[in-house]
């Protein structure tokens, strides 16, 4: 006897190869997929007719900064006005900005402004949310933004899955070696002990941190046993996204400024490379990541929001589709894959991001004529039904 039946549908259960052929049925069972194209009439104590519309994975948007206070549309105008991210960084603007509105909030308050965000996602098909810390920069305040995160996760239907995001940027007035000793000794012992973390992240770049700091950062996260992924390559090339591919991290993102050796590095290591559209489209950048070369190599490429309030203020999955395609040419297949299997794949999960048998039951019905419509169209699309571990959401 199975929980549900989800039949009289096209169900695309995995975007690995191409766009393959969807199965007319799904059952479900205990919050997992347990078998693709039963009969319709099989037992079952419920069952749902699709009206022949298409059933997709729920959504993994792998790589979000969402959970933070205030919001930076002061720097959008000065983007305008001709300020790079760089420069604002430089005026104490940009991160330090939110780490300041952070501070300055509580555990409750943090909360209380990221639902709406979350929920915004949810609407949209999201049934896997990273979200990263941050914006803490203290070992106090990044503890409260991993707590408003694991909040976050508690709400329901949907999976939140933390990331501490170590080195981010430096304290105001503190020495960078003085700050990461800190990361090491007290903020990563401490995360670790109340597990607050599944993973730790880094900002490698000419504005925040070298490849030196970010590896002594993943030794120590290792040895806690994290998982380890970073920021590399998205405004200039420092030989992170090799360092960090070398190292073993699960995702190297953004990905702008790499080059074919980096690529070669992350095809060797099997590093998922997380490309992010809304940050590339809201810094008004014109240097692409190298899809093609990317493609050639075999390296996955996921897809994410970025969700956060300086680059990449995109609370839209769907929209992420569409720029993933506009922007940078990636096939319909190829972008739904980036949002579903390779999103998992970065989060170090094989039971997301596919309705193969065993993959829990997080699903979306959609009323379109097919996956190449998601990047064919911007805007007016919302799923008809979200479930989450073979429930609704
Ligand atoms: O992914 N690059 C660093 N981190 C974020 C931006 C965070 C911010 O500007 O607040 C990003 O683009
Ligand atoms: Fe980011």
């Amino acid at each position: 006897m199975y929980d549900l039946i989800v039949h009289n549908a096209h169900v695309y259960p995995d975007f690995r190869t191409g766009t393959p052929a969807p199965a007319a049925s799904m059952a479900i069972t205990g919050g997992r997929v347990s078998e693709l194209g039963v009969a319709a009439d099989a037992p079952a104590r419920e069952r749902l007719d699709a009206d022949g519309a298409i059933v997709l994975p729920g959504f993994v948007d792998c790589h979000t900064h969402l959970c933070f206070a205030g919001n930076r549309m002061d720097e959008h105008a000065a983007r305008l006005a001709g300020a790079s991210y760089a420069d604002i960084a430089a005026k104490g603007g940009g991160i330090r900005a939110t780490v300041r509105a952070v501070d300055q909030a509580t555990e409750q308050q943090l909360v209380d402004q990221s639902l709406p965000r979350l929920q915004a996602l949810m609407r949209e098909g999201a049934t896997t949310v990273e979200i990263k810390s941050g914006y803490g920069l203290s070992v106090a305040n990044e503890l409260k933004q991993l707590r408003a995160i694991r909040r976050l996760g508690e709400t329901g239907g949907v999976r939140v899955t933390p990331t501490f995001l170590a080195l981010h940027a430096l304290p105001e007035g503190v020495p960078a070696e003085k700050y990461v000793r800190q990361v090491i000794e007290e903020t990563l012992p401490a995360v670790a002990r109340e597990s607050l973390a599944d993973s730790v992240d880094v900002f490698c770049e000419h504005i925040a941190f070298g490849v030196a700091d970010m590896l002594a950062v993943f030794e120590r996260a290792r040895e806690l046993g994290l998982a380890c992924r970073a920021h590399t390559d998205q405004l200039s090339n420092l030989g992170g996204t090799r360092a960090a591919a070398e190292f073993g991290v699960l995702s190297c993102d953004h990905l702008e400024y790499i080059r074919t050796e980096d690529i070669a590095a992350m095809a060797a290591n099997g590093t998922v490379a997380v490309l992010l559209p809304g940050a590339y489209y809201c810094l008004r950048e014109s240097q692409q990541p190298p899809v093609s070369e990317l493609r050639e190599a075999g390296v996955p490429m996921a897809l994410a929001t970025d969700l956060n309030p300086g680059t990449s203020p995109v609370a839209s999955p769907l929209a992420i589709l569409h720029l993933a395609s506009t922007l940078f040419g990636l096939h319909a297949d190829e972008a739904v894959a980036g949002l579903t299997r390779h999103g998992a794949h970065a989060l170090g999960r094989d039971d997301l991001g596919t309705l193969n048998p065993g993959a829990r039951a997080d699903f979306t019905i959609w009323d379109v004529a097919g996956p190449e419509f998601f990047t064919y169209q911007l805007g007016g699309i919302r799923p008809r039904n979200v479930y989450f571990e073979g429930t609704p959401a």
